[in-house]
C-alpha cells in the first residue's frame, strides 16, 4: 500500500473578531473550553502536523488576551494585525506570511479561530485530496436538513434541491499568491467576502469541496459551546 505524500503548507487564523452573536464579557476564541481556550484547541491540531511550515494568527491590534496564552512565545507562531472583516484579517495573515518567506506557490490553510474540534483525520484528508488540485478547494458539510427559501414576510415560498447545497467550512486550502490577489481583488471591487472560496469564485475558479466532518462547527452562539463542553466531557 502506498501512503500518500502530504504537501507541506502554511496556516492563517483570523482571530481578529469580537463575537458578538456570543454576547461573552470577551471574544469568543479566548472562552475556555475543557481547560483550555478555545484558540489553543484551535492552534493544536496544526501544531502537531508534521507539514506544517509556519502559522499566523490575525489578532484584533489592542488584544490584551492573547499575550497571556502560553503559545504567544511558540516561536512557530507569528502574529499579524487584524482588520475590519473576517477577509481584512485573512489578507493581512497572507501578506505577513510572505514576509517570513512563504512563497507564492505555497499552500496557504485559513481556518476560523473560533473552530477548535478540527480532527487530525479531517486535516489529513484536505491536504490529500487536494495536493495536486489546480485550484484548491474547502472542507464543507452537505446540507441534510430539508431547505426552505423565505418570503419576506416569514414564511415559506418554496423547498429548495439539498442535494446541490453545501455549508462551507474551514480550512479553506488555496495557493498564497492566488488567494492573496483573488482576495485583495475582491475587497478592492467592493464584493463582500464571507470565505477564501468566494473569494476565489470571484477571480473566475471553482474550488472543490471536500466532504468534512458535521462537528467541526464554528463556535457562534452560546449553545454552540454548550454543546462542544458536554462531548467532550463524555
Ligand atoms: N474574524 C477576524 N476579523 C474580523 C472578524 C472576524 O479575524 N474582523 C475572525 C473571528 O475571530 C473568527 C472568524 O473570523 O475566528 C469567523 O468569524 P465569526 O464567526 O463571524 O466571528 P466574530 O466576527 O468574532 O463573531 P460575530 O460575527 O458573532 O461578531
Ligand atoms: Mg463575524
Amino acid at each position: 500500500m502506498t501512503v500518500p505524500v502530504l504537501p507541506s503548507f502554511w496556516v492563517v487564523i483570523p482571530a481578529a473578531g469580537v463575537g458578538s452573536r456570543m454576547r461573552a464579557d470577551r471574544p469568543k476564541q479566548y472562552l475556555s473550553l475543557a481547560g483550555k481556550t478555545i484558540i489553543e484547541h484551535t492552534l493544536d491540531c496544526f501544531l502537531g502536523h508534521p507539514g506544517l511550515l509556519g502559522l499566523v494568527v490575525s489578532l484584533a491590534v489592542q488584544d490584551p488576551y492573547w499575550p497571556q496564552l502560553g503559545c504567544a512565545a511558540d516561536p512557530r507562531i507569528q502574529r499579524a494585525d487584524g482588520g475590519a472583516e473576517r477577509a481584512d484579517s485573512v489578507l493581512s495573515g497572507l501578506r505577513h506570511a510572505s514576509t517570513l518567506g512563504a512563497r507564492d506557490d505555497d499552500w496557504v490553510l485559513v481556518h476560523d479561530a473560533a473552530r477548535p474540534n478540527l480532527s487530525r483525520d479531517d486535516l489529513d484528508k484536505l491536504l490529500v485530496d487536494l495536493a495536486d488540485d489546480p485550484v484548491g478547494g474547502l472542507l464543507a458539510v452537505a446540507a441534510h436538513d430539508t431547505l426552505k427559501r423565505a418570503g419576506a414576510d416569514g414564511r415559506v415560498q418554496e423547498t429548495v434541491d439539498r442535494s446541490v447545497i453545501w455549508q462551507a467550512f474551514t480550512p479553506q486550502m488555496f495557493r498564497l499568491g492566488a488567494l492573496r490577489n483573488a482576495l485583495a481583488g475582491a475587497l478592492g471591487a467592493g464584493v463582500a467576502i464571507t470565505d477564501e472560496a468566494s473569494a476565489l469564485e470571484w477571480a473566475g475558479h471553482r474550488p472543490a469541496l471536500v466532504q468534512g466532518r458535521a462537528d467541526n462547527l464554528k463556535v457562534t452562539r452560546p449553545e454552540d459551546l454548550q454543546w462542544l463542553e458536554q462531548r467532550w466531557r463524555s
